[in-house]
């Protein structure tokens, strides 16, 4: 097995970090002390030579997601849940029906599994939502696997209720299995909708605590399945980690009851943002306004208007570092080009309002130079 680079991946480690960082997609972190975390003792009642042998989270965090424990299984991260769910599924010969504009391990993954990957597009015209009559068209008798995100990476934007229920429907007639990546989704509402793995047997949810609850450092994730799948992971298992990590899994006992309050937290993080975001699209020299379809979540995806979507966003943001110490995220990394993305949720509104200024100095040196 050889993996291929993950150009985004690589771009992001060798180019940050800069003093003026809006690439970030995570909400800023939480202190321990805001899931009641004072001192290591408060986590560690046993010797670190302690070992549980499934996470005591688990049974926590199922009733905190209202699912059966069976139909749960915690990873360290979205990143090694997508990687058992595609390890579980993938062959080679198959072939992956993944999203375009898409976050690019979730293409990668198959790839290096041996499959074919094809892609469906999500369009700013179709407000970044799956044209389902046209994936129904794409599945054939070596489609193993449909990959999606929710909220969308990088819009932002929410498949629509009717798309969900599609999706489900669309995995149960054509016997198809999903992957849907709901990482950035609980940064949507206070309330957590429940994800997508409800809707049919085939659809595999994929989530942490990484973007929408500010403890991207803990290394906490998580599987929704049926139970059959969550058994052979559970197999799985004992090929890997054997025993989960137990000091993220003490944390997350911490964490887990207070996962409301920390949506709450999220949200006040990202509304001011968005009507800053929002405002200053407004008649913007260079970039369009966001999709109808209101984004809610930790990035934003504007496009640029048809005179400059030509523009390289590799050279551009090379131009922005160099000039101004500043950084976005070229869209030409999520196969959309034309587009730039942004991160909300690591800055106050007052330093927001301080840095897209300098953003748009960047910019119009860029364009007048051109
Ligand atoms: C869609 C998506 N899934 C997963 C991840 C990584 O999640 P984790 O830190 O939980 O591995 C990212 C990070 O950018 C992401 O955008």
């Amino acid at each position: 097995m050889e993996p291929s680079e993950i150009a985004y991946l690589r771009w992001f480690k060798e180019s940050l970090p800069v003093t003026h960082d809006l690439c970030d997609s995570c909400i800023s972190g939480i202190a321990p002390k805001e899931i009641g975390i004072k001192s290591f003792k408060d986590i560690q009642s046993e010797d670190l030579g302690f070992n549980e042998f499934y996470p005591g989270s688990r049974d926590l965090l199922a009733e905190e997601l209202r699912l059966p424990p069976e139909e749960l299984y915690v990873a360290q991260g979205a990143s090694p849940a997508n990687f058992l769910v595609n390890m579980l599924l993938v062959e080679k010969g198959d072939t992956v029906l993944v999203e375009s504009p898409v976050y690019e391990p979730l293409a990668r993954l198959p790839e290096m599994f041996g499959a074919k990957v094809k892609y469906f597009e999500r369009t700013y015209e179709n407000n970044y939502q799956p044209d389902i009559e046209g994936l129904k068209e794409m599945i054939d008798d070596k489609t193993k696997l449909i990959v999606l995100t929710d909220l969308h990476n990088p819009s932002s934007v929410k498949l629509m209720d009717q798309n969900c229920f599609a999706i489900g429907d669309l995995a149960d007639d054509h016997n198809v299995k999903v992957l849907v990546d709901e990482v950035y989704r609980d940064a949507v509402s206070i309330t957590r909708v429940s994800g997508l793995s409800r809707l049919s047997p085939n659809i595999i949810a994929t989530n942490s605590f990484t973007k929408s609850y500010g403890m991207a450092g803990l290394r906490y994730g998580w599987i929704e399945a049926e139970s059959s799948f969550i058994q052979k992971l559970r197999v799985f298992q004992n090929y890997h980690v054997v025993v989960h990590p137990q000091v993220p899994d003490m944390i997350a006992r911490k964490a887990i009851p207070k996962m409301a309050k920390l949506r709450a937290r999220t949200h006040s993080i990202l509304e001011p943002n968005y009507k800053i975001i929002r405002g200053w699209l407004q008649n913007h020299p260079y970039l369009e306004q966001l999709p109808a379809v209101t984004p809610a979540g930790v990035t934003v995806f504007p496009r640029f208007k048809p005179k400059y979507r030509g523009v390289d966003t590799v050279k551009l943001v090379h131009h922005l570092i160099v000039r101004e110490n500043m950084a976005v995220v070229p869209g030409h990394f999520f196969r959309a080009p034309g587009h730039i993305r942004l991160g909300l949720g690591k800055k106050t509104p007052k330093e927001f309002k301080r840095l897209l200024p300098i953003l748009d100095r960047g910019l119009k040196t860029w364009f007048d130079h051109k």
